[in-house]
Parts: C-alpha cells; sequence; structure tokens
C-alpha cells in the first residue's frame, strides 16, 4: 500500500467511532508504531482532528461523511475521477488530455487548492466540496464571459432547493452569507475552446488551522447540519451545472441577469472598486448583459468587466 492509502484506509478504520491503540493499528496495517505515529501526524496536516487517550488510543471527535464516488456515478451521467488527496482539482483537468467535456474532478482535500489571483483556498480533507469541471465551449471561448456569473446563479438556486436561503452574491465569483465567503469560483482556460470551472464550497468548515484572510463562513452556519449530505449537495450541483452550462452555450447569460441582480448582495449600495492603484466608488446598480458589473459614479453608469478587480462594500 502506498502512504497517501494507508493514511486513508486508518482515518477509515477510525472514523467509525471506535478507539484504537497505536499497537492494535500498528498489527492491523503491518507497520511499526513509529511509522503509525507519523501516519497520524500526516492525516492531521490534512485538517482532521484525531484525538488520543493514553489509555486508549486514537479517536475522531467527529465522524466524516466521505465522499462516495460509486453514489455519485450513479446518479450523474458525466464522468467523475475522484481522488481524495490531490494538489488541485483544477490542476488534474487541466493536466489531463482527451477528457469529455463535462468530466468532473472532486477532492476530500486540496494539498495546493487555489483562488484567483494565485491565492491559496484553504481546503480541510472531509469538510468542503472541492470539485472542477472541464468544458468546451462551442462557440469558443469568448462566450466565456459572464461564465462565473452563470455558475455562481446556479450553486445559489441548488442550495435554496436543500433549504438554504440568505445565500447572496458578490460579483464576479464570491457567494457569501452576511457578507462572510461562503463558496468561490475559479475558471481557468486550457486552451482557445475548453476550461476548467473549479468551485470550492465551504461545508463543515468551523476553524482552520491556516489563516483565511478574508471573512469566511460555511453552510452549517446558515443551515441545520443534519439536513446537508454531502454526496447529494455534489449530485445536485453537477447536475444542474451540466444541464444549465448547455442553457448558456445555446442562450448566453441573458436569462442569468435578472437572477443575479436578485441575488446581489451589493444591489443599490455603496461600494468601492479596487483595480490596482485605482480606487472607483459608486453605487452599484447588478450587471448588464455582458455580465459586466454596473457603478454609478459621479460621472454616470459605468460598467466594469471582471479582471484584476476586487468589489468592497462599504
Ligand atoms: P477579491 O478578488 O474581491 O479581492 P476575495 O478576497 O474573495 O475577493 P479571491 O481571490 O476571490 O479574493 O478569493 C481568494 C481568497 O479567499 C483568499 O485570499 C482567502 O482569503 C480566501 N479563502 C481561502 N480559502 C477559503 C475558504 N475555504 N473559504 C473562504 N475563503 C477562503
Ligand atoms: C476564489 O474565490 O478565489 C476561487 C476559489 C476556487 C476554489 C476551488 S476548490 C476546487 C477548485 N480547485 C482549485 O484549486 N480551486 C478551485
Amino acid at each position: 500500500m502506498k502512504n497517501i492509502e494507508i493514511k486513508l484506509a486508518i482515518l477509515k478504520l477510525i472514523s467509525k467511532g471506535s478507539f484504537f491503540s497505536m499497537r492494535a493499528l500498528s498489527i492491523r496495517f503491518d507497520i511499526s508504531p513509529t511509522e503509525i505515529q507519523k501516519h497520524i501526524e500526516g492525516i492531521r496536516e490534512w485538517g482532521i482532528n484525531i484525538s488520543y487517550l493514553k489509555e486508549k488510543g486514537y479517536q475522531l471527535p467527529e465522524t466524516i461523511d466521505f465522499l462516495n464516488a460509486r453514489l455519485i456515478r450513479s446518479k450523474i451521467g458525466n464522468s467523475l475521477k475522484l481522488i481524495p488527496i490531490i494538489d488541485s482539482t483544477n490542476q488534474y483537468l487541466l493536466d489531463s488530455s482527451s477528457i469529455k467535456s463535462g468530466t468532473v474532478c472532486i477532492s476530500e482535500h486540496q494539498t495546493k487548492g487555489r483562488g484567483r489571483r494565485g491565492r491559496k483556498w484553504v481546503s480541510p480533507f472531509g469538510k468542503n466540496l472541492y470539485f472542477s469541471m472541464y468544458w468546451k465551449l462551442n462557440s469558443g471561448i469568448d462566450s466565456a464571459v459572464g461564465l462565473s456569473i452563470v455558475i455562481a446563479v446556479i450553486i445559489v438556486e441548488v442550495l435554496s432547493t436543500f433549504g438554504i436561503k440568505g445565500v447572496k452574491l458578490k460579483w464576479p465569483n464570491d457567494l457569501c452569507y452576511k457578507d462572510r465567503k461562503l463558496a468561490g469560483i475559479l475558471i481557468e482556460s486550457v486552451n482557445k475552446e475548453s476550461l476548467v470551472i473549479g468551485i470550492g464550497l465551504n461545508l463543515l468548515m468551523n476553524s482552520t488551522k491556516e489563516g483565511i484572510s478574508s471573512p469566511w463562513t460555511s453552510l452549517i452556519e446558515v443551515a441545520d447540519r443534519s439536513s446537508l449530505d454531502r454526496n447529494e449537495l455534489a449530485i445536485a450541483l453537477i447536475n444542474a451545472l451540466y444541464s444549465e452550462l448547455k442553457y448558456y452555450e445555446l442562450h448566453g447569460v441573458r436569462k442569468f441577469i435578472k437572477r443575479w441582480n436578485q441575488l446581489d448582495n451589493y444591489f443599490g449600495k455603496k461600494v468601492i472598486l479596487l483595480i490596482g492603484e485605482n480606487k472607483i466608488e459608486g453605487i452599484e446598480h447588478g450587471i448588464n448583459e455582458k455580465g459586466a458589473l454596473l457603478i454609478k459614479t459621479s460621472k454616470g453608469l459605468e460598467n466594469y468587466i471582471s479582471g484584476e478587480i476586487s468589489l468592497r462594500g462599504y
């Protein structure tokens, strides 16, 4: 067994709730207690809290709702790759060749999860959803403008079918709840006609060892944990993305503008746009038919298309 496989096997075993002594694990996996200890440390680095009682052994204080590839595959039409430990699901699809549009890569833990502009996306094991979809745009990459708008709207609407209300949007690629970031979308192009759409959605994360510089939240704060099932949520998101992206290719962003504007966290509010060294102040007016952000400034109604732009509330 490879090191990662041993760690996953130890984790699956202790996730059942019982205590396992170092000796019992050492016999079970036929490796020394020192190696067991190293593996336990490695699992902790994935962001998992493992407790240790001298007389009893190791135990997981919280259960893990593991992703189930067979279950997800049985309910989606797309090819699916579940890689429990990965650098980045976006990177995996960017590096893949000859894959079909709609192929999904999903993971329990990303060691190099990334956000926009090379920022880090904190991805503790089993706590949240991290997945990416490969997409071939029949009409070419130019129609990618507005794609993050479409995807953000779809995610909020899927969440509402799970009874999760009150989630809002922050242009161009964030979902937030009470001004705290709940999810992010990272779209990266592979070539002139295909791209990778990456989604990170916080579900159960309530603390992290790694710092997150801006305010964040998780679905457990928004909804009752008992009503949340990671596998079912992943299935619903993959299916909705797949069908709505096909619609978007045919009809463009138009159908999504009104829906975005209704969900826009800053609509009608004072905002500041940060573009490099420049600051633009005004009142936010949602988005236009291209997905550009509309701001009413002293000069009139101006539109800004995505790029190196950050939006801040007052
Ligand atoms: P802007 O681009 O407007 O400055 P932003 O602060 O949301 O917006 P992004 O680049 O869109 O920045 O997102 C990456 C940021 O998300 C990181 O800088 C980090 O602060 C934050 N972040 C990292 N991991 C998580 C996570 N799991 N949940 C919420 N936020 C996270
Ligand atoms: C952002 O808000 O800056 C975008 C965050 C996107 C995170 C997701 S998690 C799955 C996929 N793989 C990555 O490395 N990033 C995206």
